[in-house]
């Protein structure tokens, strides 16, 4: 399938999306939306593909939400389009999605990292929700999910005053879960997600489940979720054979990949 502002590859099981509007350093406009959500449905469906990386340019991984195409809009172009509202559909995909982060993230930019999985960060990687400075404010999930990662001050400094964060603040407050030279950004991020792509698929995804799901439920009822997905693994012949792999000392071959 053709596309205009993605570029789609597979490096064996691993889908690899790379924003490609390099001119507007990324910027997030509706055919972006829409071609990164059809290609997430086609990884997703595709029984080759084990890990999703989303990735931008060294210079930017997205600068935002595209300010020219909003700057004409009114509310009930917004509200009746439901604008970003589209993007919800990234975290109905069940396969883990890394973003390796590298410039800025910004704006929706940020928010598209922070609907992946986990982000690896380039040294040079800057994050940061500017939307004050336009006259509005984040929205596809700044002030939510920031605030879940990093704590309420850090997400009240992000968001009031629009600074950015660089690579080494991100990894400290815990945006993003390691940092990277830059030129080394998507040989690690790649090697992780091979990693993942080469172990049971369905472990893989009930782990990402129910992670997931810690931010959605008590501690209690999240740990009898944990609890009887972690039974329910015990239905499938990946566990003996990554048990058996374990106690023979050699590398399992799992089925469900
Ligand atoms: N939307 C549309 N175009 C953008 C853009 C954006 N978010 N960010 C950058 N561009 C365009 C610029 O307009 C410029 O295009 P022209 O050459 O046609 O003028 C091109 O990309 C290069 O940008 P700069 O010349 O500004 O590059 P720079 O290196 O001097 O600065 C920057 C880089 C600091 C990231 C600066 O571009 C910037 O501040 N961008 C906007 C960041 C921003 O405010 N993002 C939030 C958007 S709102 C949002 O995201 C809402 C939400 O919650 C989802």
């Amino acid at each position: 399938m053709p596309y205009e502002t993605i570029i789609v590859e597979t490096r064996s099981r691993v889908g690899l999306i790379t924003l490609n509007r390099p001119k507007a350093l990324n910027a997030l406009n509706t055919t972006v939306m829409a071609e990164m959500v059809a290609a997430l449905k086609i990884f997703q469906e595709d029984a080759g593909i084990g890990a999703i990386v989303v990735t931008g340019s060294e210079k930017a991984f997205a600068a935002g939400a595209d300010i020219k195409q909003m700057q004409s809009m009114d509310y009930i172009d917004a509200f009746m389009s439901d604008f970003f509202g589209g993007w919800e559909e990234m975290t109905r995909v069940r396969k883990p999605i890394i973003a390796a982060v590298a410039g800025y993230a910004l704006g929706g930019g940020c928010e598209l990292a922070m609907m992946c999985d986990f982000i690896i960060a380039a040294d040079n990687a800057k994050f940061g929700q500017p939307e004050i400075t336009l006259g509005v404010m984040p929205g596809m999930g700044g002030s939510q999910r920031l605030t879940r990662f990093v704590g309420k001050a850090k997400a009240m400094d992000m968001c009031l005053t629009g600074r950015m964060m660089d690579a080494a603040e991100a990894e400290r407050c815990g945006l993003v879960s390691r940092v990277v030279p830059v030129g080394d950004l998507m040989e690690e991020t790649l090697k992780a997600a091979a990693k993942i792509a080469s172990f049971s698929l369905p472990a893989v995804m009930m782990v990402k489940d129910a992670v997931n799901r810690s931010y959605e439920t008590t501690l209690a009822e999240g740990l009898l979720y944990e609890r009887r997905m972690f039974h329910s693994l015990f239905a499938f012949d990946d566990q003996t054979e990554g048990m058996t792999a374990f106690v023979e000392k050699r590398s399992p071959n799992f089925r469900h990949r």
